[in-house]
């Protein structure tokens, strides 16, 4: 479907058509949601983007329900090469269940889309499968109900994970994961303050609260478009989850200090770090080339500069030049687990041996990447993960292996930039969990380079 002749214009296909393609490719593991969609929606007529993104994200949201009701009604699974009938079908099933969509249409329009893709074999069961589902949809829903992966709309082996990791927050996460999450705002306070930028928005009817921990954090009671947001093209504030601007005020960097982003894109924290200190001398570097240029848009936007570098953090010879970093922020890969709520296709995409994969990936950055600090420097590792494989667990190995590194406290209430204690502590760092109304799920540790005796 996707256009690739640049010199031919590209199709216009319904939002239906397209979701069933971006979820098709979800099933059968070919990127993320975000990346899905970003290469898919300018197959869509602008207005209806919202309808895709309504589609495609609530059915990975509802996706453990979803796929449990769809193999209930299926006598046999559809084989792979028809993955595209599968995703025809949870789409269906969610437009039954979850949207406005008269039933008679959203069983019409799924049975139709077997045409267009060719299917034709397909309409009679589909029909079928859907209207199995009207008449019977509240005793099959009561006899999966006692499922977990349906209770709590999370797969199985991350509901042991939760469970195993975190018994005491088990049903707050779960709660905070499957819902909507709240649009948080970071007030770039180098061009307006909090309070001043709160006040410009009530003034046009779109109203705020106050994040607790970062000093910058405003949330939008109701989500609305960046353009509608005062100065936002200017730099007066950037979309960023309150968790995550804690990086920054963790970080705290100062005028004159070479700091380094060293895995960086899109670059909310790069933006961060030179908000709070437009002078320093700082280094991005990112591996992936079209998530470097993300990084480019939002400085150009925010109007500040930063020495961005296309490569891979573990190949020093590539991008270092030998001089050390006073301070870095390292936030690295990971299974997103405390951010599932905003990547919902992480509840089909993830796998269990992910965790494992990414700790060894995380432990060769964290082990690079700490040879560019100076002695007396400061790294902040980063993620927005609730796995310990990936944070106190991954800080624990990293120390046993560096006795040139000690753990700095973050004793939050001894700083000026944090007016109450967030997250918890664990072993080693902060756990911060999904909150409902509030942030992210996130975890920092940071850590400081000793200086040698002798120096
Ligand atoms: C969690 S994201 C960073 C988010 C970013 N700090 C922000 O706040 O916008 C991790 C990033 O690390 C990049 N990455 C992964 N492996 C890398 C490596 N070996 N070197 C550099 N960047 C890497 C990924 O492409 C991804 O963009």
């Amino acid at each position: 479907m996707k256009n690739t002749q640049s010199d031919t214009p590209s199709i216009q296909h319904s939002a239906r058509q397209v979701a069933i393609e971006v979820i098709t490719n979800i099933l059968l593991q070919q990127g993320s949601l975000s990346t899905q969609l970003a290469r898919y929606q300018d197959d869509v007529a602008s207005e209806h983007i919202p309808l895709l993104k309504e589609l495609c994200f609530g059915v990975c949201r509802q996706y453990p329900k979803l796929n449990s009701i769809a193999l209930h009604l299926l006598a046999h699974p559809f084989e792979e090469k028809d993955t595209d009938l599968y995703a025809t079908l949870l789409l269906g099933l969610y437009q039954l269940t979850y949207m406005n969509t008269p039933d008679h249409a959203a069983v019409h329009e799924t049975v139709e889309a077997c045409r267009l893709l060719n299917k034709d074999w397909a309409t009679k069961l589909m029909n079928a499968v859907l209207r199995r589902y009207q008449r019977e949809a509240d005793d099959i829903e009561a006899e999966l109900e006692s499922t977990p992966s349906v209770e709590y709309n999370q797969p199985k082996w991350l509901l042991k994970r939760f469970l195993k990791h975190w018994p005491e927050q088990f049903e707050s996460i779960v709660d905070a994961s499957n819902m909507h999450p709240p649009m948080c705002l970071r007030v770039n306070t180098q061009r307006v303050s909090r309070e001043t930028y709160q006040a410009e928005l009530q003034k046009l009817g779109i109203k705020t609260y106050l994040g607790e921990f970062s000093p910058s954090a405003l949330y939008l009671e109701k989500a609305v478009r960046v353009t509608e947001l005062p100065h936002f093209e200017a730099g007066f504030c950037s979309v960023q989850d309150e968790a995550a601007q804690l990086s920054a005020h963790i970080l705290s960097p100062q005028i004159g200090e070479k700091v380094l982003d060293a895995c960086a894109a899109p670059g909310g924290k790069t933006g961060h770090l030179l908000e709070k200190a437009e002078r320093i001398d700082l280094t991005a570097v990112e591996l992936e080339s079209w998530r470097m240029e993300k990084i480019e848009s939002n400085l150009e936007r925010l109007g500040y500069q930063a020495n961005l570098l296309c490569a891979d953090a573990n190949a020093l010879d590539t991008w270092w030049d030998g001089e050390h970093f006073d301070k870095i922020l390292l936030d690295v890969p990971c299974s997103a687990t405390g951010v599932i709520r905003r990547n919902p296709d992480i509840k089909i995409n993830r796998k269990p041996a992910d965790i494992n994969q990414l700790a060894a990936i995380q432990q060769d950055i964290l082990a690079n990447v700490w040879t560019t600090l100076k002695p007396g420097g400061h790294l902040l590792y980063a993620t927005c993960s609730l796995m310990p494989e990936e944070n106190e667990q991954q800080v624990q190995g990293f120390l046993e292996k560096h006795t040139d590194a000690e753990e700095v406290t973050l004793n939050t209430l001894s700083s000026a930039d944090f007016e109450l204690e967030w997250g918890v502590p664990v072993s080693h760092g902060r756990q911060l969990f999904p909150t409902l109304e509030r942030h992210d799920g996130f975890y920092y540790c940071l850590l400081k380079k000793t200086v040698p005796i002798n120096e």
